[in-house]
């Protein structure tokens, strides 16, 4: 595990800004959640050109709902215009299964295969993107995405699954707070939580703060 530990969380965002911008990528998926909006929002304010930018996930939900991650994605790192190459889940089709096949057509018509870089999170329960302890989407191994149930949150996802993150140039994981410390440790000592099947034996970056560092 490659993992740079920050003082600050402007520490934090500046390292993961200047990696992204210095991996060059033509291709990066977006995690949702709280952690790397100042990350989109100091990226965005001059957005790296000619770059295919996809959604890692997404909670099953219309766009103008708070828990949106395309919604917050636009927001903050799309500020300034939305980019021609945004692959997001259309949840607009009230149909979690066909949503996860359209991303999977737009990310063929699009030509895309292997990604430059994903950006994760990493939740207290070991998940990443949306692929939760104990749901099938970790079996999944033939799909680009796929949707999924997740009985704790009582709410269905689509995300993409671990074979795509797998398969990425890079991965840069961003966890800050306390209550990630638990599974941070965990996953340095081998625990095979979701965050690890998906990052562990492949180029990955973990840049965290002080207390999730433990
Ligand atoms: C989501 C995410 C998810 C997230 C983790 C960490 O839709 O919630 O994509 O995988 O990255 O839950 O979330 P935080 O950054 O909010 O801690």
């Amino acid at each position: 595990m490659n993992l740079r530990i920050f003082d600050t969380l402007e520490e934090l965002t500046r390292a993961a800004e200047r990696t992204i911008r210095q991996a060059n990528p033509t291709s990066v998926a977006l995690s949702g959640g709280s952690t790397p909006k100042p990350l989109y929002e100091s990226l965005g304010k001059s957005l790296p050109e000619n770059v295919t930018w996809v959604l890692v996930d997404e909670r099953y939900v219309p766009h103008d709902d708070p828990q949106s991650n395309a919604a917050m994605i636009e927001r903050t790192l799309f500020a300034n215009g939305i980019p021609e190459r945004w692959l997001p889940f259309r949840t607009e089709l009230h149909d979690p299964a066909l949503t996860a096949r359209e991303l999977e057509r737009e990310w063929h018509d699009l030509g895309l295969t292997n990604l430059d870089l994903v950006i994760l999170g990493c939740g207290d329960d070991g998940h990443t993107a949306s692929l939760f302890p104990g749901t099938p989407v970790l079996e999944v191994e033939d799909r680009i995405a796929s949707e999924v149930f997740v009985p704790r949150l009582d709410q269905w996802r689509v995300t993409l699954t671990k074979p795509v993150i797998r398969a990425a140039k890079l991965r840069i994981v961003l966890a800050t707070g306390a209550s990630k410390a638990p599974i941070l440790r965990e996953v340095r000592e081998g625990v095979q939580h979701p965050i690890a099947q998906a990052t562990s034996g492949f180029e990955t970056w973990w840049f965290v703060d002080r207390a999730a560092a433990g």
